[in-house]
């Protein structure tokens, strides 16, 4: 068996103990005779596997008994729908930075049920920044930011200041990837496929008094309410993606969260090191907020045609030495490496060797 060092911006790199230990309790898990993707979801060996799977969520982020914790369908982009349904209900108008394509569509969707205010964005720079926060509303409803811009390489390293205003993270692709307070969010949510399991779950993490907030009448799978009660079991939960997610939370606490944040920190140095010094690729992102999780980056070759050819010739060398998913968003071009928390050392140093000899052979 190979398994390849696979730099996707999710689906991505699971644990390989992780996924180990997921094919030893394929058949049988943990003596019950069957997979838990064949258990009922109000049986006692699943019940435990949920309740196991939200005790961890919040000893590994550090998430207080303030908060209601769901594991939800629908992805992170479900999110962008139910959460102004949900508490873009008082003044219905909520504040917005503009840092990239998912921001835009949590803004689009927002949009659709209240007055959305743009109160920064890096639009004029290809989101290579994150902007100043100007005009801030303290009457709105909320304040949404995305923590860390997937397509585009930016990360919120700090939590902006919003006052007294609620503020919801998107943080599906940021989440456990640097210390981060979730106290400070009145909602966080991130789809699970990039540091937290497989595709399917959605992790969102409520503060109590914000459910005050959620109007009468919502549909009843709409409102947040409905999960809260049933315990993230009012319909069939996404089983093994949960089932996984605590698995993937359980290697995190073996590991320690200070260790896998030390990681995060010398992966990305060693890839934007590499970037920093090198005269043929480089990072187009500002580097006070350069993303841990998703390193774009460019080659120096200014002809277009040309620029989109050696970007394939990478691409296709690197993917022939095990390297996969490098190439860049199909908005941006270029090239992207996902490192999420599953994704080896090794896995970034193997990139960097590929890229210095490529560039030794092409610049
Ligand atoms: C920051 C961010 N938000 C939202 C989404 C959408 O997530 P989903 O496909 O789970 O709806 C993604 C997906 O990559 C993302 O990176």
């Amino acid at each position: 068996m190979k398994r390849v060092f696979n730099f996707s911006a999710g689906p991505s790199m699971l644990p390989e103990v992780v996924l180990q230990k997921a094919a030893a309790e394929m058949l049988d898990y943990q003596g019950t005779g069957q997979s838990v993707m064949e258990m009922s979801h109000r049986s006692k060996p699943y019940e435990a596997i949920i309740n196991g799977a939200e005790a961890l969520v919040r000893e590994v982020l550090g998430v207080s008994d303030d908060y209601h914790v769901l594991f939800l369908q629908g992805g992170a982009s479900f999110q962008f729908h139910m959460l102004p349904l949900n508490f873009m209900t008082i003044n219905k108008k909520a504040d917005f930075t503009l840092t990239g394509q998912w921001a835009q569509k949590a803004v689009e969707a927002a949009s659709k049920l209240g007055t959305v205010n743009i109160v920064g964005s890096s639009k004029d720079k290809k989101w290579s920044y994150l902007p100043e926060i100007v005009g801030a509303d303290k009457d709105a409803d909320y304040f949404h930011i995305c923590n860390n811009n997937t397509i585009e390489g930016t990360q919120y390293h700090s939590i902006p200041d919003v006052g007294n205003v609620p503020l919801i993270g998107d943080a599906s692709s940021g989440i456990l990837s640097e210390p981060m307070d979730v106290n400070k969010f009145a909602v966080l949510y991130a789809g699970a496929q990039k540091n937290l399991g497989p595709s399917g779950v959605t992790l969102v993490i409520i503060r109590k008094d914000m459910v005050d907030r959620i109007p009468a009448g919502l549909p009843t799978m709409l409102d947040f309410r409905t999960h809260i009660e049933a315990k993230s079991m009012y319909n069939t939960p996404p089983c093994y993606a949960i089932y996984i997610l605590k698995l993937v939370l359980e290697w995190v606490k073996d590991m320690g969260r200070d260790t896998l944040f030390a990681h995060n920190a010398e992966k990305a140095e060693l890839l934007y090191n590499f970037l920093d010094n090198s005269n043929f690729f480089y990072s187009p992102v500002e580097k006070s907020v350069r993303s841990l999780m998703n390193i774009p980056f460019i080659t120096r070759v200014t002809d277009a045609d040309a620029a989109d050819a050696i970007n394939k010739k990478f691409v296709k060398e690197a993917e022939a030495l095990g390297l996969v998913n490098l190439a860049g968003h199909r908005s941006v071009g270029g090239m992207r490496a996902s490192i999420y928390n599953a994704m080896p050392l090794e896995g970034v140093k193997a990139l960097v060797a590929f890229m210095k000899e490529f560039e030794a052979k092409n610049a």
